[in-house]
């Protein structure tokens, strides 16, 4: 069963949807070369601590980072630490957060100072396949609707999804049903309702779809070391159609 929220759910949902938009908009800033991924992270925390909200990903089945930032063919849950960044990177962050009893999510990817143009293009067909999958999260379309609006565009730009990772439904748990893969035909699965709020979140690889967990137990890596971009939102779908949750 995919929950529905309430109206009064939702209102707490856009806030905290607000609330993680603007962290990210931050944390984007601070995306610079010579500074670590472990400092980003302490930025991270620092922000949520001032809104009054906590990191949903301390501590989630172990995990030990305030957020995930993951660098070039790292692709999701890479934990922060003392790596410089270094002009040409592309670094994704990934953002959760819980604020009065409910979650949200979001990723970004952005490059370190000048990055080359196959990267830039990753980036950019990452962050719009995002939006055509959200495009498709209106009420009596389908789920697998999204998940084909994705794969459809990121390989029809000669780019390939990520398989092992997926979207997924979201509000007072931070992962809710249904999984939303990022790869399938079209018109299939559940039928999307007013009320529903998914997490949808691509991650694209320049290569082959194909990866890896590191030694950490965490950072998952492309298996052709290839770069990698991801881009999150969490959106409601309403009467008049989806509704980014997490942005400004
Ligand atoms: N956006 C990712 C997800 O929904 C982030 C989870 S990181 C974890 O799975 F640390 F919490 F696992
Ligand atoms: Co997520």
């Amino acid at each position: 069963m995919i929950p529905i929220k309430s109206e009064q759910e939702l209102e707490v949902m856009r806030q905290a949807g607000r609330i993680i938009a603007g962290i990210a908009a931050k944390l984007r800033e601070s995306v610079k070369q010579g500074t670590t991924t472990g400092r980003i992270s302490d930025l991270a925390l620092k922000y949520m601590e001032a809104e009054g909200v906590v990191s949903a990903f301390k501590n989630y089945r172990g995990y030990p980072g305030n957020i995930c930032i993951s660098v070039n063919e790292e692709i999701v849950h890479g934990i922060p630490k003392d790596r410089q960044l270094a002009e040409g990177d592309i670094v994704s962050i990934d953002l959760g957060i819980k604020y009065n009893g409910y979650f949200s999510d979001m990723a970004f990817t952005v490059g370190v100072g000048s990055i080359s143009s196959r990267a830039k293009k990753l980036i950019d067909v990452a962050r719009k396949s995002l939006v055509f999958g959200i495009k498709q999260a209106k009420a009596d379309n389908r789920l697998s609707d999204i998940s084909y609006a994705i794969q459809h565009y990121v390989e029809n730009n000669g780019f390939s999804v990520v398989r092992q990772f997926v979207g997924h439904g979201i509000g007072r748990d931070l992962h809710e049903e249904p999984e939303i893969p990022n790869f399938g035909a079209p018109n299939q699965k559940e039928v999307l309702r007013p009320g529903m709020v998914l997490a949808i979140e691509p991650m694209v690889n320049m290569g082959n779809w194909d990866c890896r967990v590191l030694k950490d137990g965490w950072t998952a890596v492309t298996a052709d070391g290839l770069p990698s971009a991801h881009f999150e939102h969490t959106v409601a779908i309403t009467e008049k159609g989806a509704e980014i949750l997490t942005s400004v």
